[in-house]
């Protein structure tokens, strides 16, 4: 059985009742009369102690009709190819349809009393050409702040990018547990077109009475340790995934959790290697196969990072952002506690990388073995570049951050610091984890080599702890794992 370590705030917003159409047959206006009526009767309903009677809470909505029926949609002009006086023949351009949508709503969460985020992509070629604004309006008390909006991908996305809203109120709304909706009106503002500004309301949340938890913004959170993953997709190696769950659970320990995003990379034989630490309340499979749709950065891991540094914003003290083919690392004199302990007076840091081969092997006493030994174990060839800008990977602490990126986040309270050199790394085997077929493509038995021009030497720190992590894996899940193939 799945233990629910997931259990989050309210994801999941009810649909609205839709407007009424005015132009109708005088039947259905007496038939609408008396519906109004009824409904100013909720009106007053809705003022009864709101335990009374759940479907007084439903109809509640009833009381804010009639709303004004939406504009008409715009009308098409037709634009002719026209002769300037220079005799130059200026052509011109007639669109139809629509492009790309304005908004994609994937999530909104609360980050307080007063404040919540809305996470979703939008057309990129209408933040590129012109400023979409964005409304935020809490109901009932019909409360309307302009939203924030951030562009964390900003200058990655293709035909959409990233848009995280901050809706922040001047004071708290709906904390005495009476319920709301928040609505986004995101308009155009002149976009693709620039005769017209149009508007687009979302329902982004819908909180129903008594649903609202205040203790998770000041409670300690529930992990120490929180894994956000970005977009996985490919052919994935199943031996990989498991070697880099079963270290990391070790590493990071009893309070720690993985996020794990299918975006077509966990077919069923990665499902099997996940399945026993999901069953121990490890890891979360979140499917976001359905994002594909809509062609933005790297499968939208953008999106992803956002939608996960919301979800858990209050559950996790620290957040990491690193792939699924690179392992954390601590030096021995010290522990992950005391690691991050030590770096507590920052919102952010960032983890230098050491970057492995992912071909060349050790030879070993025991050559026709190799296939079966981790690829922690067999890869110990390390790039030994230096004095090279490499990509660095991240953590924070996600109370004070409202909206992240794949490297780092920008947007956030407190320091950054990038002086961890030492401390904490991560090593990383590019290009081995959508690889079905043996890494290993070259044994070498001297402590250095150079190929194509690039220096290698023998760094056994991963090898020297993969034994305790086979041991870890055995008493935590048993030998369920023992016959993952690469
Ligand atoms: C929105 O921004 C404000 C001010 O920067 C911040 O205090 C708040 O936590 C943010 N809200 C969310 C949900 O990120
Ligand atoms: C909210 O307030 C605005 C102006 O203050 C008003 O135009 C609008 O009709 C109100 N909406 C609802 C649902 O009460
Ligand atoms: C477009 O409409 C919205 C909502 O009415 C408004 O806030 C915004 O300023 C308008 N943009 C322009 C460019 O007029
Ligand atoms: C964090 O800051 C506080 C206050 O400035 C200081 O007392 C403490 O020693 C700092 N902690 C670390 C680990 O640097
Ligand atoms: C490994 O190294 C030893 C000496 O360093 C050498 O004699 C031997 O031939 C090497 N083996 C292979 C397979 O390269």
């Amino acid at each position: 059985m799945v233990k629910d370590r997931d259990a989050i705030q309210n994801p999941n917003p009810k649909k609205m009742f839709i407007g009424i159409v005015w132009n109708c047959a005088p039947e259905l206006k007496l038939l609408l009369s008396s519906i109004l009526f009824l409904c100013s009767l909720f009106t007053l309903f809705q003022f009864f102690p709101s335990h009374l009677s759940f479907s007084i809470q439903d109809l509640r909505h009833c009381a804010a009709l009639p709303q004004p029926p939406p504009p008409p949609p715009p009308t098409h002009i037709n634009q002719q190819d026209v002769v300037l006086n220079n005799g130059v023949i200026k052509r011109n351009f007639n669109t139809y349809g629509t492009a790309a949508y304005n908004f994609i709503l994937m999530s909104a969460y609360r980050g307080g009393l007063n404040t919540f985020a809305v996470v979703g992509l939008s057309s990129k070629p209408l933040h590129v050409f012109s400023k979409p604004t964005y409304i935020c309006q809490w109901l009932p008390q019909n409360i309307t702040v302009a939203g924030n909006k951030i562009l964390p991908d900003w200058g990655y996305g293709r035909v959409y990018t990233v848009v995280v809203v901050n809706c922040t109120f001047p004071f708290p709304v709906g904390d005495d547990g009476s319920g709301g909706r928040l609505l986004l009106h995101a308009s155009t503002s002149g976009g693709g077109d620039a005769n017209f500004n149009l508007t687009d309301t979302i329902e982004a949340l819908t909180e129903t009475p008594e649903s609202l938890n205040l203790l998770q913004f000041t409670a300690p959170p529930k992990y120490d340790y929180l894994y956000c993953g970005s977009s996985l997709y490919g052919n994935l190696s199943p031996q990989r995934i498991r070697e880099w769950v079963a270290y990391h659970v070790k590493m990071f320990g009893e309070k720690s959790h993985f996020v794990i995003h299918d975006a077509g990379g966990i077919h069923p034989e990665v499902m099997e290697v996940l399945r026993p630490w999901m069953e121990k309340g490890y890891v979360t499979v979140q499917n976001i196969r359905e994002q594909e749709r809509f062609d933005g950065y790297y499968h939208n891991q953008f999106l992803i990072v956002n939608d996960c540094l919301h979800r858990y914003r209050f559950m996790a003290k620290w957040m990491f952002f690193f792939d699924v083919d690179e392992f954390i690392f601590v030096p021995k004199k010290s522990t992950i506690k005391t690691v991050m302990d030590s770096l507590t007076n920052y919102t952010q840091f960032t983890i230098e990388q050491r970057t492995m081969s992912n071909k060349l092997c050790y030879l070993d006493d025991h050559v026709g073995k190799i296939y079966r030994k981790w690829g922690i174990e067999k890869l110990v060839y390390r790039d030994s570049v230096k004095g090279i800008r490499r990509d660095r990977k991240y953590a924070i602490q996600p109370r004070n951050v409202f909206a992240t990126g794949v490297h780092m986040s920008e947007n956030l309270l407190g320091k950054t610091t990038h002086d961890t050199e030492g401390k904490i790394m991560y090593y990383h085997y590019h290009g081995t984890i959508s690889e079905r077929r043996e890494p290993c493509r070259q044994l070498v038995n001297t402590t250095s080599m150079k190929v194509g021009g690039t220096p290698y030497e023998v760094d056994k720190t991963m090898r020297e702890v993969a034994g305790a992590v086979k041991r870890f894996e055995l008493r935590m899940i048993g030998s369920v794992l023992i016959r993952t193939k690469q």
